[in-house]
């Protein structure tokens, strides 16, 4: 693996930094080099610095690099008591309010930011189907994004390996939501059609995805400086509807991070609502 040089180090974790937010300090040249090296090999680039130089210039080797850096780490209902939340309070509760309220179909909308490669997402929508049942009847939104476009490109199409599938999985779901296809599995359209994804930089406006129901950002602000995830929290407040609810991830908090919310807890559960 090649070595990175003091310089190269300063250049890249700046560049990466400005590119994702995610703040990696000179201790990281182990872990930028393990990620970076195979680009270098893949395009014949003789050091880092030629790496950085073409990313500048071609958006293509940008994305590899941002690709190649991000930590994709995800599985199948992460840390289980937040999804138990969304399906014993948080969707039912919102199902109580809009069934009330609504004239026509009731609307809801999720927004699942740094879905990496979409286990979230279909975490969510397998939920949606077990209390909802028939979905013709709602206006379900739900959306991934995330900045990796090789993560995007794998929730879109929904298919998983066996490694994959066996992060949290039981039998009863792999038989039930998924199509098996040698040793991956791809998850049912019935369930896919629900979700949608994109691409985006959280660091980058988002005010054009509109107003949430719930949004879960987990696991991805910890990469950040306190800077930027105190703008990145305070901005995701203007994203929530009233009463919505916001997600981080277990080991996260909002404590001297964002003032917007009101932090509440339910089943050994943290979720934020705007104050
Ligand atoms: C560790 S994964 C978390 C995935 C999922 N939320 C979970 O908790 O299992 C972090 C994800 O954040 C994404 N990410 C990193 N920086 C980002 C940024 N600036 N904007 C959007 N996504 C970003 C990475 O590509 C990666 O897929």
């Amino acid at each position: 693996m090649q070595k990175i040089t003091p310089s190269e180090l300063g250049v890249l974790t700046k560049y990466i930094k400005e590119k994702s937010g995610i703040s990696l300090d000179g201790s990281k040249a182990y872990l930028i080099e393990s990620r970076l090296s195979p680009l270098l090999q893949e395009y014949n680039y003789k050091n880092y610095s030629e790496l950085y130089f073409k990313a500048k210039v071609d958006p293509r080797i940008s994305t590899k690099l941002v690709d190649a850096i991000t930590t994709n780490e995800t599985f199948w209902f992460r840390d289980n008591t937040p999804f138990q939340l969304l399906k014993h309070k948080i969707i039912p509760d919102h199902i109580d309010r809009v069934t009330e309220n609504s004239i026509g179909s009731p609307s809801l909308k999720i927004w699942s930011a740094a879905c990496s490669t979409g286990q979230e997402v279909y975490s969510i929508a397998i939920i949606l189907k077990e209390l909802l049942g028939d979905f013709s009847r709602w206006r379900i939104s739900l959306t991934g994004t995330d900045i990796s476009d090789a993560a995007i490109a794998q929730s879109s199409y929904g298919c998983y390996n066996k490694v994959e599938l066996s992060r949290g999985l039981n039998e009863a779901q792999l038989q039930r939501y998924f199509n098996m296809n040698g040793t991956k599995a791809r998850i049912k359209d019935e369930i896919r059609y629900i979700a949608n994804f994109k691409k985006l930089n959280l660091l980058e406006p988002f005010d054009f995805m509109g107003k949430y129901d719930i949004i879960l950002c987990r696991n991805v602000a910890i990469y950040f400086d306190l800077e930027d995830r105190k703008k990145l929290f305070d901005r995701l407040a203007k994203q929530l509807n009233p009463s919505g609810a916001l997600i981080i991830g277990s080991t996260e908090s909002l404590f001297g991070v964002s003032h917007l919310y009101e932090r509440k807890m339910y089943m050994n559960s943290v979720f934020y609502q705007v104050k």
